[in-house]
């Protein structure tokens, strides 16, 4: 590759500014391990790493407990600060909220990450529309996933935003992208669940002109962080639904497939473990028959709980070439029988939290159970008003009023907290 005189220019300031603001303002050392992680993603990395809990949601968790009057259910509600969780990286800007975060990770904890900023995103729902549209692939690959433009220069922004634009420019100095900052901290361990809904949208909702828009995008998306985020010190799981979605017999080797298809075409990256499930809608563990299996279509369906189904999609997983095992979401399955239809998925109503991360979930295929959507950020707006309004959200199971997506709802924590299963 041939460089010219200000590309090499460029190269240089770009390589002097590279840290970022937050890296420098940072007490990066604080917690830091001392020497690098190389996580083999042929074991189970949960048995020797916790889940961390993150200052993020332990600020949110901290904040809902001073609202609370009574003195013992405030200090109960204080303790799930101290659960481990995944960080939803929603937005390019929130990379920066993930980045704040890593400093304090013990040497045995891993830091749980959600990438999840796909153009189109949510495509056969309007609660988690993003930011990024049908077809801003290239931003998605550029500024999310990996920034791979000189934009940190001063020179090079200048010339990209003009004067004008300053402040986009300037902010945008600021902010990094995930593979940047990953490789900022090669001494902590991450997991990252990769894009929630995506992939089980092209396998159930093909045929939805929003899905058909996004389906490219998706697959090149994904394939592209799996890629780009093959790091040693990174394991990843990429989402799969849940029994009730990918477990109908129908579903399960199109999933299967749909999947190892994008690992497949991104390489076959090794630091890619299996799948994660229960993230978005949720089920019992292990509740046998099941909470749906009285259905009229139940028998359409072999996966009644999450058990069945990590070990039924494990198979169908297996068998298509792609890595298989998983880790589940209980952050708030502690609570059945509420749903009065399996794909009800929108802040159901009476949930509670459930079982705490650990690694001792009893199957093989099943790395661990992890708390993946923080219990309290809610799943969408019951504002009928609103652009990203979904009528799921304003179901007679579905708790209101409920503000958007992501932001937190002070009534459900209560509630979550109350019907925790096991209790706090
Ligand atoms: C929302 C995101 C949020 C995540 C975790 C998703 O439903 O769309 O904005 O970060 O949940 O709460």
């Amino acid at each position: 590759m041939k460089f010219t005189h200000s590309a090499l220019l460029a190269l240089a300031a770009s390589a002097m500014a590279a840290p970022s603001a937050t890296t420098k303002e940072q007490p990066r050392q604080a917690g830091a391990c001392s020497s690098a992680v190389s996580l083999d993603a042929k074991t189970n990395v949960f048995k020797k790493y916790t889940l961390h809990p993150n200052d993020f949601y332990r600020s949110e968790v901290d904040a809902a407990a001073e609202q609370i009057s009574d003195s013992s259910l405030a200090a109960a509600a204080k303790k799930v600060g101290d659960v481990g969780s995944f960080l939803w990286m929603d937005t390019i800007e929130n990379i920066g909220r993930a980045e704040k975060n890593i400093a304090d990770v013990p040497c045995d904890h891993i830091m749980g990450l959600v990438v999840y900023d796909l153009p189109g995103r949510d495509c056969a729902a309007k609660a988690s529309n993003g930011e990024l549209k049908v077809g801003e692939i290239s931003k998605y690959k550029s500024e999310y996933i990996d920034r791979k433009y000189f934009l940190y220069t001063p020179f090079l922004s200048l010339i990209r935003y003009g004067g004008k634009k300053g402040k986009k420019a300037d902010k945008r100095k600021n902010q990094t992208a995930i593979v940047k900052m990953l490789k900022a901290h090669p001494n902590t361990a991450f997991a990252l669940i990769i894009e929630p809904d995506s992939l089980p949208n092209l396998v159930t909702n093909a045929d939805l002109q929003t899905c058909k828009d996004s389906a490219a995008g998706y697959r090149d998306g994904v394939a592209y962080a799996f890629k780009q985020l093959n790091l040693p010190n990174v394991v990843m799981y990429v989402d799969a639904g849940h029994g009730g979605w990918l477990g109908w017999d129908a579903n399960l080797k199109p999933g299967a497939q749909e999947l190892a298809k994008v690992y497949k075409n991104a390489g076959s990256p090794s630091q890619v473990r299996g799948f994660a499930t229960n993230i978005a809608g949720w089920n019992s563990w292990d509740e046998s028959p099941g909470e749906f299996s009285t259905a009229s279509d139940a028998k359409y369906n072999s996966c009644q709980n999450e058990k069945t189904y990590v070990e039924k999609f494990g198979a169908a997983l297996k068998s298509a070439g792609m890595p298989n095992h998983a880790i589940v979401d209980t952050g708030r399955n502690g609570v059945t029988g509420l749903r009065k239809e399996w794909g009800d998925w929108c802040n159901v109503n009476g949930a509670g939290f459930g079982v705490r991360p650990t690694a001792d979930t009893g199957l093989e295929l099943a790395d661990a159970f992890v708390w993946g959507k923080p219990g309290g950020e809610s799943d969408g707006t019951s504002d009928t008003s609103a652009t990203r309004y979904d009528s799921f959200c304003g179901k007679d199971d579905a708790f209101k009023p409920s503000p958007e997506a992501g932001t937190w709802n002070q009534a459900y924590f209560e509630m979550l907290l109350k019907n925790a299963v096991p209790s706090f």
